[in-house]
């Protein structure tokens, strides 16, 4: 993290204010490797609790800890140099307080160097997310589907159909009131999805919900086949890294069984060679 003014890095800001200009682009992710291949392409990359279900096997974000985030924070903290970074806050580190809020936000903010956090949830969380951006900590809101909440959503089904709408548009305005940055939509009807756009001054990330977002966000293993256990409708997938890789393991796989590897060119001979 620069504070000599050097950093290349987006800001919170810069995200802010990109409200109606041309789409934001973001993606989960968990190590530096990702982030290394996405810098270049991304506007801001989101440390998403997913990391639970697509790199730890988790059923759902339930079991996410503050400790994975901060290492996983870290991880991607080492791979960006100027995509912006926020960090989600898991489950039970936020809800039962706003000072509670502010810790751990604060935690996350000074051991990973991330500029901003996330986290889930409208009307029930604006007076959080006041006392967190009144504190130093600038916050991307996420409404709709909150998979944090799954179990009282009663499943992962679209949010704000018919009469439900007024309740997610008034989480929408609760949320940019409080002063979030920005907010996440998802798994929103693409009417209300550009409805809750035009209204709002503050950009909408859409995943699942209109291509009229300020912005779009998926989670990388998904849009690289990579995590295949299922596919949401609003997964596009632009790789079948997945298939590959598994290709890939099981020729190394015959290749050893067949001593055809390691091949000559892999090993040492017994004397030293000039070249
Ligand atoms: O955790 C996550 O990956 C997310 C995105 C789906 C927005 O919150």
């Amino acid at each position: 993290m620069s504070t000599t003014g050097q950093s290349r890095a987006k800001t919170p800001e810069d995200i802010r204010n990109a409200k109606g200009g041309a789409p934001l682009v973001s993606l989960t992710a968990y190590t530096t490797p990702m982030a290394q291949m996405m810098d270049d392409h991304v506007d801001f990359v989101l440390v998403g609790d997913s990391v639970g279900m697509v790199l730890h096997g988790l059923e759902s974000t339930l079991g996410v800890t503050m400790e994975m985030m901060i290492l996983h924070g870290q991880a991607v903290a080492r791979g960006l140099k100027t995509a912006m970074m926020v960090v989600d806050m898991p489950f039970g580190s936020y809800e039962e307080s706003k000072e509670q809020a502010f810790r751990n936000a604060a935690r996350i903010l000074r051991e990973t160097g991330a500029p901003a956090v996330k986290l889930e949830g409208g009307v029930d969380m604006a007076e959080t997310i006041r006392f967190l951006t009144a504190r130093g900590i600038p916050v991307m809101a996420h409404i709709g589907l909150t998979p944090q909440s799954i179990h009282t959503l009663g499943g992962y089904k679209v949010q704000g159909r018919g009469a439900a709408a007024g309740k997610l548009m008034a989480d929408a305005r609760a949320v940019a009131e409080a002063g979030a940055f920005a907010v996440v939509l998802e798994k929103v009807p693409q009417g209300l999805a550009d409805a809750v756009t035009a209204q709002l001054k503050i950009p909408t990330i859409g995943i699942g919900a209109s291509a009229g977002c300020d912005g779009q966000i998926l989670v990388v293993d998904d849009m690289l086949g990579l995590f295949t256990a299922f596919k949401p409708k609003f997964v596009k997938r632009y790789g079948t890294l997945g298939k590959d890789g598994e290709a890939a393991i099981a020729a190394y796989a015959a290749d050893v069984r067949a001593r055809q590897f390691p091949g000559p060119e892999h090993v040492f001979s017994d004397v030293e060679r000039s070249a």
